[in-house]
């Protein structure tokens, strides 16, 4: 009860006020946009469901939400927030894990209406919407046959994932998600609608993984690839199998199948430590011995089948945590080591235990291996992350939990553990991922020797600085 009594007695007043001035902006864009477009006021449902977010923490109480329905519409709305300098936001799937990237007290702009999947079998390309989810994506893909390099589990989105890089299970054969764009349609701080493909050599490249720095992109033009059934699901074990599937990891890692791929999940919750584990095999069948480390695990559950990869994807339990307050950071390294297994398990159990006054709190590292030299495979072009493609795996440190008096707690928590695990990895740092990364990590962590480019290509296209209204990694 006392962080409801110092919500409503310091928070409302001041998002009350700034909502006020907020409200003529909102206003502006409502008389100005076509009727493709909506503004929703508090209140309403379309609002509630445009400020919602994957983590309750990355929501905020916006002074109204926009439904752009055209992307000229979208440029009337950039222009009139760049003016006015009103704080914004865009978001796409709302699974962003850092407050304020993608949430506003300002003019908040949900992307539903960009909702459309349109296969093209003779180029071998889908266009997809900024506003689907990927289950939304594979579910119209399906019946072509064919398949997208995006999201391993229900509910993220297409935009804020592809905007960064895209860690898929069909990484270990085509690349990260941004490998396989061919084309963006992208809304300039002008206004003007681009269609960005391989010709804009610098705004491409920018475009991979260098987020929502240079405008806000309305569909995306994706490679497919033929897909048929999947084998794989999910697995969970209680806390006495910690050191075999920790040592199953390790054996997995030396497997050189890139068809094959997991993500272990080592958990505690409720006072114990776990594991849920994902095993994807892009096949009916696995050839024999390929998931035997795991399989051979006494289980606790156990949802593995032949299926369609939609059906995997939605087999995983990401919608478990829905609406509780969140943060991930990361580390990305080299390799997972007998040595850095047990590290993170002892992470797991250590913060576990040392947190867990809060009744809410849910601790997990993911650990997700890829095959040998993924990054180099079916690369098409240099991209802004990674900006090193020899670069390791990116290991996700992801805290849930209930109350917002834990934020800082939690965050600093995720801070600590990620630079302990640096320092365990050595001190010379691998380019970390921005969809990971916490709030507050240099640039220079994720993008390297690429910063300054990128900041060249942003202040370009965005001389007056309208992206930086909006929350997320600036340049
Ligand atoms: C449960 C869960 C599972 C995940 N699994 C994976 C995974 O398997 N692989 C992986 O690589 N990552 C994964 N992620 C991380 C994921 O890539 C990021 O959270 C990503 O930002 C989500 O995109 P979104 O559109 O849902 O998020 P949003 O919160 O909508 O947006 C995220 C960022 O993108 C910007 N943005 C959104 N739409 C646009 C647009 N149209 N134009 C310009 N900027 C825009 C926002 O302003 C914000 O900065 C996962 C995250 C979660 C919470
Ligand atoms: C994977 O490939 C490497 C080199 O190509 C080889 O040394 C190793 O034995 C292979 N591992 C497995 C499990 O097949
Ligand atoms: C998870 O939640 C999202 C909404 O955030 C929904 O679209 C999706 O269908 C859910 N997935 C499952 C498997 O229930
Ligand atoms: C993990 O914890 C165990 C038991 O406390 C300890 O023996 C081991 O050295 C730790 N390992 C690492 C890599 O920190």
């Amino acid at each position: 009860m006392r962080h409801t009594f110092n919500l409503l007695t310091l928070t409302l007043p001041l998002a009350a006020r700034a909502s006020f001035e907020y409200l003529s902006v909102c206003k502006e864009i409502a008389r100005s946009v076509s009727d493709a477009s909506d503004v929703f006021y508090p209140g309403s449902f379309k609002f509630a469901k445009d400020v919602h977010h994957w983590a309750s923490s990355s929501s905020a109480w916006s002074a109204c939400s926009v439904e752009p329905g055209t992307a000229a519409d979208v440029g009337i709305i950039l222009k009139i927030v760049g003016k006015q300098r009103a704080s914004f936001a865009v978001k796409g799937g709302g699974h962003a894990s850092n407050p304020g990237f993608s949430s506003t007290s300002g003019v908040h702009i949900a992307m539903y209406r960009f909702n459309d999947v349109d296969y093209d079998a003779a180029a071998g390309t889908a266009t997809v919407g900024a506003g689907l989810i990927w289950d939304d994506v594979y579910a119209a893909l399906e019946p072509h046959g064919v398949n997208v390099v995006g999201g391993r589990v229900t509910g993220v989105g297409v935009a804020g994932f592809t905007l960064g890089g895209g860690y898929s299970w069909l990484s270990n054969q085509y690349g990260l998600t941004v490998d396989t764009v061919v084309a963006y349609e992208l809304v300039t701080p002008d206004g003007t609608v681009r269609t960005v493909t391989a010709d804009d050599t610098d705004m491409f490249w920018a475009l991979k993984g260098g987020g929502n720095n240079f405008g806000i992109v309305t569909k995306f033009t994706l490679k497919t690839f033929p897909q048929g059934q999947v084998w794989g699901g999910l697995i969970t074990y209680t806390a006495d199998k910690l050191a075999a599937v920790k040592d199953a990891v390790v054996q997995f890692n030396a497997v050189n199948d890139t068809k094959a791929a997991v993500i272990s999940a080592f958990n505690f919750l409720l006072g114990a430590p776990g594991v849920s584990q994902l095993i994807f095999y892009d096949g009916p069948t696995p050839p024999p011995g390929t998931f035997d480390m795991f399989t051979s695990i006494p289980h606790f559950t156990k949802d593995v089948s032949t299926r369609s990869f939609l059906s995997l994807v939605k087999s995983s339990p990401a919608n478990i945590t829905q609406g509780t307050r969140a943060i991930f950071n990361t580390v990305t390294v080299p390799d997972y080591t007998t040595d850095l297994m047990s590290a993170i398990v002892n992470e797991t159990v250590k913060w576990g235990k040392s947190l867990a006054w809060d009744t809410g709190l849910f601790i997990s590292y993911d650990v997700e291996p890829f095959a040998r030299g993924y990054l180099q495979r079916e690369r098409t072009s240099d991209s802004a992350f990674p900006p090193d493609r020899a670069a390791g795996v990116p290991l996700n440190i992801y805290y849930a939990w209930a109350f917002s008096g834990a934020d800082d707690i939690m965050q600093d928590a995720a801070r600590s553990s990620a630079a302990r695990l640096q320092a365990l990895v050595g001190n010379a740092k691998l380019p970390r991922y921005p969809n990971y990364a916490i709030m507050g990590t240099p640039l220079a962590d994720m993008y390297g020797s690429n910063v300054d480019r990128l900041r060249s290509i942003a202040q370009n296209v965005d001389p007056e600085g309208v992206m930086s209204l909006a929350g997320g990694f600036k340049f």
